[in-house]
């Protein structure tokens, strides 16, 4: 049984982990412990003193919620803490205090009605039930248990079940409370063109927070954090981690108190939001996918590998290799022109040819023409449905690119329907990219973004969509939402209301996600488009360290990497192909570059690394991924796969900058088997794999800059 209730107390296990929880005597529920497997109770952490300034529900001075670790705190009992939970009742008044009701064990896993959840077979749900009786406030926490994968997730649903309305003014799904330990935090911050950053700092006294206020999750923060022992490393260590499976605005907080006790929590963003609740309604948290370590940071991420790959994302199919047309030809282009370069493609052994942005009317730049999507039948020179069969034809598949959220002020569609953009009225719009976001929390809205898009694969053999999104949402005002208070959630449930009704429409059309590349980049995405644009920035060294700061909480398998030309369009580096190549060795793998204009020798060693990657894409999207170095910290990356039974390993590995009389640098390998011999493919020589995993492999002096190597090993 993963989940148990015996006199009070909660206790989730997994395989390598315990979660417990107690509703105590005052009908609190308090949080007890989230760690190692362990058995039996372990509440005698517990500890009741009279602490001043820390408020007493009852007149026992020694019992103060300010001090003690909660399962999901609420503002206003007098626990000064960050609240998960904040509430305005009909009179204005905020506070709600929660006692605890009752629970439910179900076998399997619990759902949420119009948002993205993790779905599997093996896993138990428990439901707590807390109630605030003066205002009529039921509260459900949910927690998921998959035990198999060490995983357990957290929502939450309030209800108002009282008779008068209320406003929910913060809604965080999950809280984790530590009474003790030293800790970093680790979030992944950046930019457009540079996203998850890796970035690690100890907790000091007091608030520090991420978020997003963009209404989407933005390139900024991802809506993921870990926290872990000050000295928790990769290969050991506690760590304990938060994903949101949401898309839109989002806060994660961390804060260490006065007692120098650790909340860490996620949810939803606060600013922009006040949800009424009328009585009979209920709102749900998104969900919190979480997982402890107790194996350092390599492991924390295996576990969240595993859960997105087989528990988040639904299409599990390998993904075409393209060549993509965005760097190689942006708006030049006519029919004409797409099909040579399809022709050539082919000859460099691709599956697809994804024709990005400029194929509809109008869409000669990047400022006008969002939302009609119709095709521009003079500068194609046929129909859209011509020019997928002429593509097929070569023998390749065909993608295309879209942006259905979004509507430009110069389009027909906002000519005819000024009021479907999210702007306020009377003032002049704030701009992205010159474009406008439709209101999708509209319903008519959904119906035309969900007709434009069925019309569009109606018209021929479309197997693939790049779904882009590219700005942030400032002007929060949906002209029919009988609250303003609510639109950045009721946008985020539209989205995926449309996204479900494509997915069961169209199960066999692979949606790619993208936002400005990884402006979208999280759990809630990737239960719809199961790989996403990772980033606008095609740089090897860039992307590398972009693909790092994404591993630590998503697989492989889900970003979407091309090689591009040089000098790169991003940075003016110029990077040797292999280099490229290497770093882009991706779940989502092409190219992104203009193949008429490839040397003979260019197009012999894309050929051969296209043929290479169908070899090693197995191992690289479905065996185990280790970071063999932190790029911020050390003069290489090196990072390594792992087929699941061990008998392979994919090494590779990038010197970014080549100094004078350099260090050699060796590449220390995990996750082999344990005292057995690996041959290296290319060299025919045989190492112990004890001895690769201390020793490690030296790499030759590099002869230049960002210079790569790779090495592939089988068991002997
Ligand atoms: C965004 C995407 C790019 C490309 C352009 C097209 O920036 O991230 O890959 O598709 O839009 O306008």
């Amino acid at each position: 049984m993963a989940i148990t209730h015996d006199k009070g107390i909660f206790t989730l296990n997994t395989k390598n982990s315990t979660y417990q929880m107690q509703a105590d005597s005052f009908g609190c529920l308090l949080h007890l412990y989230y760690g190692r497997r362990t058995e039996g109770v372990t509440s005698w952490g517990l500890k009741f003193m009279d602490r001043g300034f820390s408020g007493n529900p009852t007149p026992d001075r020694t019992y103060s919620l300010d001090v003690l670790p909660q399962e999901f705190p609420t503002q206003g009992t007098g626990d000064y803490r960050t609240p998960g939970l904040i509430v305005r009742d009909s009179e204005g008044i905020y506070g709600v205090v929660l006692h605890y009701k009752g629970f439910e064990i179900l076998e399997g896993k619990y759902s949420l009605k119009g948002l993205p959840a993790v779905h599997a077979e093996d896993a138990q749900t428990l439901a707590i039930t807390l109630e605030d009786k003066r205002i009529g406030l039921t509260v459900k926490l949910l927690y998921g248990v998959l035990p198999e994968k060490d995983i357990i997730t957290r929502s939450v649903i309030v209800r108002n079940d009282g008779s008068k309305p209320v406003t929910v003014m913060k809604l965080a799904s999950s809280c984790l409370d530590f009474t003790h330990g030293k800790f970093d935090l680790i979030t992944f911050q950046g930019r457009h063109t540079m996203e998850r950053q890796f970035q690690r700092q100890s907790l000091s006294h007091g608030q520090f927070t991420v978020g997003s206020r963009r209404g989407m999750s933005s390139h900024q923060f991802n809506p993921f954090v870990i926290l872990a022992d000050h000295d928790a490393t990769e290969t050991a260590g506690r760590c304990w981690g938060m994903q949101f499976v949401y898309s839109g605005g989002f806060l994660a907080e961390a804060e260490l108190d006065q007692y120098s006790q650790t909340r860490l929590m996620m949810g939803l963003a606060q600013e922009k939001f006040a949800y009424p609740l009328k009585p009979g309604e209920e709102l749900a948290g998104p969900e919190v996918i979480m997982t402890f370590s107790s194996e350092g940071l390599g492991k924390l991420s295996h576990n969240y590998h595993a859960c997105i790959r087989e528990n988040v994302c639904r299409d599990t199919r390998p993904s075409p290799i393209v060549l993509n047309t965005w760097e190689a030809l942006y708006f030049n282009f006519d029919g004409r022109k797409i099909l040579e370069v399809a022709q050539s493609a082919k000859g460099l052994g691709v599956d697809m040819l994804v024709l990005d942005d400029g194929w509809f009317m109008n869409r000669n730049d990047d400022n006008r023409a969002l939302g009609d999507w119709t095709a521009d039948e003079a500068k194609l020179g046929c129909t859209l449905g011509e020019l997928v069969r002429d593509v097929n034809s070569l023998g390749l598949k065909f993608g295309l690119w879209v942006e259905p959220e979004m509507i430009s002020e110069d389009s027909d569609l906002f000519r005819a329907h000024p009021d479907w953009a999210m702007t306020v009225p009377h003032e002049r719009p704030v701009l992205g990219r010159n474009q406008l976001v439709l209101d999708m929390s509209r319903r008519e809205v959904r119906e035309y973004v969900y007709g434009a898009i069925a019309g569009i694969l109606s018209q021929g053999n479309i197997e693939y969509l790049k779904w882009d999104y590219n700005r942030s949402i400032a002007a929060v005002y949906s002209r029919t939402s009988d609250s303003q208070g609510k639109v950045m959630y009721d946008y985020m449930l539209g989205l995926y209301e449309v996204l479900e009704r494509l997915h069961e429409k169209y199960p066999e059309v692979l949606i790619e996600g993208c936002a400005g590349g990884g402006g979208r980049f999280d759990a809630g995405m990737l239960y719809y488009t199961p790989q996403i644009w990772c980033s606008d920035n095609t740089d090897a060294l860039d992307r590398m360290n972009i693909h790092y700061g994404t591993s630590f909480g998503y697989p492989v398998s889900t970003i979407a990497a091309h090689v591009s030309t040089c000098p790169n369009h991003q940075t003016g580096r110029t990077t040797p192909l292999k280099t490229r190549y290497t770093v882009s060795m991706a779940g989502g793998f092409g190219y992104e570059l203009n193949p008429l204009t490839l040397t003979e020798e260019e197009r012999r060693e894309i050929a051969g690394q296209v043929l290479q990657y169908r070899t090693d894409r197995e191992i690289i999207t479905e065996g185990m991924y280790y970071r063999l170095s932190n790029p911020f910290e050390e003069s290489y990356c090196a990072w390594e796969y792992v087929s699941r039974n061990g008998s392979k390993a994919l090494v590779n590995a990038v010197i970014p900058y080549n100094h004078g009389n350099m260090p050699l640098v060796y590449v220390v390998l995990r996750g082999l088997s344990g005292g057995t011999f690996y041959r290296d493919i290319g060299t025919g020589k045989i190492y112990p794999s004890d001895a690769l995993m201390d020793a490690g492999l030296p790499l030759e002096m590099p002869k230049g800059d960002c210079e790569a190597f790779t090495f592939r090993l089988e068991r002997v």
